[in-house]
């Protein structure tokens, strides 16, 4: 909150200065990234804490690119204040994830159409009780359509946002794999939630960068910059809102 007029914790940006809509990639040199290969005329708005985001121009509308962090604390603080201090009102997740299905490869692209989670945050947030987290219909409808005519073949299913990446059980992915469930992140459960509680459009759009099926998985590097499909989905997408 150092600047003047500046309105918000974690994201020391002007008002105004963030699109309505945001790209969110957890990894900052992904958003990046994104923004110097992707968007035209793109500016850094915020530097705190190395979570980069940059607005610029994509088919000359706004958009905006916000780096969140790993894991559904970190995701849903900069939801919180991207929704609440900045006015965003529609979010696209762009992220990596393990695939937990025989027929999900390394560099599949995934719409989560739905994201259970063996996190407390919702138990917490619903006195015990359980809340199905669930895409926006429209944004995923318009991404699949997109998709399509960009001839790039999704999956669409049910996702696990997880709490852990280095679990007490390696195995423990296979009971959700036993319902069908086709990936594991670690941030879509809280951001469709709190899209829900703010009256917002939410989607997750996933590459499948390790399989956990078979033990395959792509490098950092790899994941950091060669996801092009889901970027142009999610670029597209935003384009047609
Ligand atoms: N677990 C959780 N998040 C992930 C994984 C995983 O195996 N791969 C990519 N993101």
């Amino acid at each position: 909150m150092g600047k003047t007029g500046v309105v918000s914790i974690h994201i020391g940006a002007e008002p105004g200065a963030i699109a309505e809509t945001v790209l969110l990639p957890g990894d900052p040199l992904r958003a990046k990234f994104v923004a110097e290969t992707m968007l035209d005329n793109p500016a850094c708005y915020n530097e705190v804490r190395g979570m980069l985001g940059f607005t610029g121009l994509y088919r000359g509308g706004r958009v905006s690119v916000q780096g969140t962090g790993m894991g559904m604390p970190s995701h849903a603080i900069y939801v919180h204040e991207l929704i609440n201090d900045f006015g965003v009102k529609h979010l696209i997740r762009i992220g990596s994830c393990g695939g937990m299905q025989p027929g999900i490869k390394v560099r599949d692209v995934l719409l989560a159409q739905a994201a259970s989670t063996d996190s407390n945050m919702n138990r917490v947030r619903f006195n015990g009780m359980d809340f199905a987290p669930t895409a926006s219909f429209r944004l995923l409808d318009i991404a699949r359509r997109v998709a399509e005519s960009e001839g790039i073949t999704v999956k669409i299913g049910n996702i696990l946002s997880s709490d852990t990446f280095y679990g007490e059980d390696p195995q423990a992915w296979k009971l959700w794999a036993r319902y069908g469930v086709l990936a594991v992140e670690m941030e879509s459960a809280a951001l469709y939630t709190l899209a829900a509680r703010f009256g917002v459009e939410a989607l997750t759009i996933l590459t499948v960068s390790d399989d956990l099926v078979t033990g395959e998985a792509v490098g950092s590097e790899e994941r950091e910059k060669t996801f092009t499909g889901m970027m142009k989905i999610a670029l597209e997408t935003a384009a047609a809102l």
